[in-house]
């Protein structure tokens, strides 16, 4: 009876002892597997006893081969347990994933947009207003107010496109901003000192130079005693401005017929800074716009009285300010959409 004592007291300790499924396995083949395993072994000795003791024997040796048994099962369910744990952890994937610190892609402001803000806020640093006018138009306000009356020969400066709507030719896209200046002096009395940017259009053909949608901003001022003097400082000052201090301006005697006297204005040539080279034609200047002093008949068409009042007008093209400052050889890549283009700016 003792060693049937013995060898369970010492199979639990080295069930409780295996540290894996598979040395517990190990272990319950020694304790209860075969013929030669512990318990099977005291079985075998129970033939050697007397008869009266082998009953109560054979009993003990059961209940003892039932205690381990159930400590194996036991000793297995947490082994195993603890191995699928431990399988687990080790199969386990790693998902997180590691966002690199972007940016939000937004997109931006298009290059001739961005020169219109620019020259508004030069303007506007200068005490200047902006103002709006339609882009479907009159003939009215963008030829007869500004001294062109019907059949003017100036006319032919611009190539118009018409809308169908009233009489014929009665209704156009604007072919210049010059009308804002119209509808500006018509609202307001002067002191008047506003630029208007904004879409023109013209019957062109396109190419590296034109398009027949464009942007140009158009300047006026109407105040008491203006001067011819003023419109140049005016235009010097902002061209530097919007070209850099190395570049100056100058006028020559043109035409135009809503101002009198009138000229163009050119640019020192940005490329060469006026050394001369093939962009200005070695001339070292480049031409932007027109300017010259808004023509009596002009204040006339909207009453303001020319003897109390005199003032200077400009006009000229955003499209063109951009290329230049931007070296860009081909007005048609702003409509290109091409997203390599556009995000250079
Ligand atoms: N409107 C003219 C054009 O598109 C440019 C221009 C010339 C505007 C002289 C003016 C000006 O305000 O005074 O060709």
């Amino acid at each position: 009876m003792s060693d049937v004592a013995t060898v369970e007291s010492d199979g639990l300790a080295r069930v409780a002892a295996a540290s894996t499924l598979a040395e517990l396995r190990a272990v319950e083949q020694e304790l209860v597997g075969g013929k030669r395993s512990g318990l099977a072994a005291l079985n075998s000795r129970l033939g050697q006893l007397p008869i009266e003791e082998r009953k109560e024997a054979g009993r003990a040796v059961n209940a003892a081969r039932a205690r381990v048994e159930a400590a194996i099962a036991e000793r297995a369910e947490k082994l195993a347990a603890v191995e699928r744990e431990a399988r687990l952890e080790a199969e386990r994937l790693d998902l997180t994933e590691v966002l690199e610190r972007r940016r939000a892609v937004a997109g931006h402001r298009h290059l001739v947009t961005q020169a219109r803000d620019e020259l508004e806020d030069l303007f506007v640093a200068m005490g200047y207003e902006v103002a709006e006018g339609p882009e479907v138009e009159t003939d009215w306000y963008n030829f007869e107010a500004l001294n062109m009356p019907p059949a003017h020969p100036a006319r032919s400066m611009w190539d118009t496109l018409y809308v169908k709507l009233g009489a014929p030719e009665s209704t156009l896209l604007r072919t210049h901003t010059s009308p804002v200046q119209i509808r500006v002096m018509q609202r307001q009395a002067p002191p008047i000192y506003v630029v208007a940017p904004g879409r023109c259009y013209r019957r062109d053909t396109p190419d590296a130079r034109h398009l027949p949608v464009f942007h140009q901003i158009e300047g006026l001022v109407v105040d008491r005693g203006i001067t011819f003097g003023d419109l140049a400082g005016t235009i010097e000052a902002f061209t530097g401005a919007y070209f850099g201090p190395t570049i100056h301006s100058r006028l020559r005697p043109s035409f135009f017929p809503f101002t009198e006297p009138s000229a163009e204005f050119e640019v020192s040539c940005i490329f060469c800074e006026g050394r001369g080279c093939r962009v200005c034609s070695q001339s070292g200047w480049i031409e932007l716009g027109g300017c010259g002093m808004v023509d009596p008949n002009v204040l006339d068409a909207v009453g303001i009285d020319a003897e109390e009042y005199s003032g200077f007008a400009f006009g000229f093209g955003i499209d063109r300010c951009a290329m230049m400052r931007h070296d860009i050889d081909d007005i048609r890549h702003f409509i290109a959409n091409d997203i390599r283009f556009l995000e250079q700016f």
